[in-house]
Parts: C-alpha cells; structure tokens; sequence
C-alpha cells in the first residue's frame, strides 16, 4: 500500500514564530552566560540550527547520540550512548536540545548521564513533546509544542529515516 501523505500539524510559519519566542525565553534566562547546546542526533538538528540562530547570547555546539535497546516501537528501556559528545561539560551551562519526547527514556536516561560529569547547570528544551505518552516521569525546561499521541514527522523528526526535509510538521496519518 502507498504512504498516505502527511497532514500538516505546524505549518512552517507557525514553528519560526514558536522557536523564536523559545530563543527568546531562554535568552533572558541565561543573560551574561555563555552555553554549550547539546544536540541530540539526529531529529534535533534542523530545530537547533533554528534555535541557536535567535539567540542573544553566545553558544557552543555539541552532538551525541543514543540508541534505545528494544524491539519496533517497543523500548526496553535501556539507552546506549552510540556518539559521546566531544566537549568536556564540565563547569558549564549545558542545554539538550532533543526533537521529542515521548516516553521520557531517551532524555532521562542521557540527563542523568550527563549530570554523573558535574555541568555547571542543565536544562533542556524539547520541540515537541507527547505527555501522555510517558513511560517515565520527564518535564523538560522548555517546550515548543505540547502534541496529543500521534506520530509526526518533518523538521527534522523521521519515519525509518524518510520525511526529516519537509518544512512543516506532519501527522504521519496512515503508515502503510
Ligand atoms: P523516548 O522519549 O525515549 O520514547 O524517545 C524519543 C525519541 O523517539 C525521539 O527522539 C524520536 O527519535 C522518537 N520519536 C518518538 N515519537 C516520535 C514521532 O512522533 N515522530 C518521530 N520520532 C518520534
Ligand atoms: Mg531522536
């Protein structure tokens, strides 16, 4: 069966308007500290690239990667780091910047491994999130859009790797 074609969600003028108010918020946050970004590979990218550009003040960048052990769409739980950041974080003000958050695993996971390396604070800042999708209790410090239980994808968020380049967020209405 043919892919249905995706129904848009956020349309792209919506989400520039939501991720300039995010850079704005976390801007007057982190007024006269510098931040390490970290990106969480590979959904997050396209929303960081946009993000970082609407700050006010400075920014490294960073990447890491985390696979779920699991079967399809069902997680064990269990979270492998598969690309470490390259930044010692240290002392610094470390934002995670993640496409998602669905049951929570991946994030609580990684936070949990990054705060064993003492930043000096951390947050994180979430596109999307699914709340009534959590397997485990997770607020993020920033979201762009709350989203009720369907699967999305375009900027940035993939169905099997397809879908990331589409401008708009879509709800992926029939996967066939
Ligand atoms: P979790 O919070 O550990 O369950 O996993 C979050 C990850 O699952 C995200 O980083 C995405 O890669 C993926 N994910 C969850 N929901 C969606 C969706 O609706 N579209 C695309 N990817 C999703
Ligand atoms: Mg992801």
């Amino acid at each position: 069966m043919a892919e249905a074609k995706p129904a848009i969600l956020f349309p792209k003028a919506v989400i520039e308007g939501r991720v300039r108010e995010l850079a704005e918020q976390i801007s007057s946050d982190y007024v006269g500290r510098e931040l390490l970004i970290v990106g969480i590979l590979n959904g997050a990218f396209i929303f960081m690239a946009d993000l970082i550009r609407g700050l006010d003040v400075p920014c490294r960048v960073d990447f890491i990667r985390a696979a779920s052990y699991g079967c399809g769409s069902v997680s064990t739980g269990e979270v492998r780091i598969t690309k470490d950041l390259e930044t010692p974080i240290t002392g610094r003000d470390v934002l995670v910047v993640e496409d998602i958050i669905d049951t929570g695993l991946t994030l609580s996971r990684l936070v949990e491994v990054l705060r064993e390396r003492r930043p000096a604070s951390l947050r994180v800042c979430a596109f999307l999130d699914k709340t009534d999708r959590r397997r485990v209790p997770f607020a993020a410090d920033y979201v762009g859009f709350s989203i009720p239980d369907r699967f999305v994808v375009g900027y940035g968020l993939d169905y099997n790797e397809k879908f990331r380049f589409l401008p708009d967020v879509c709800v992926l209405e029939d996967i066939g």
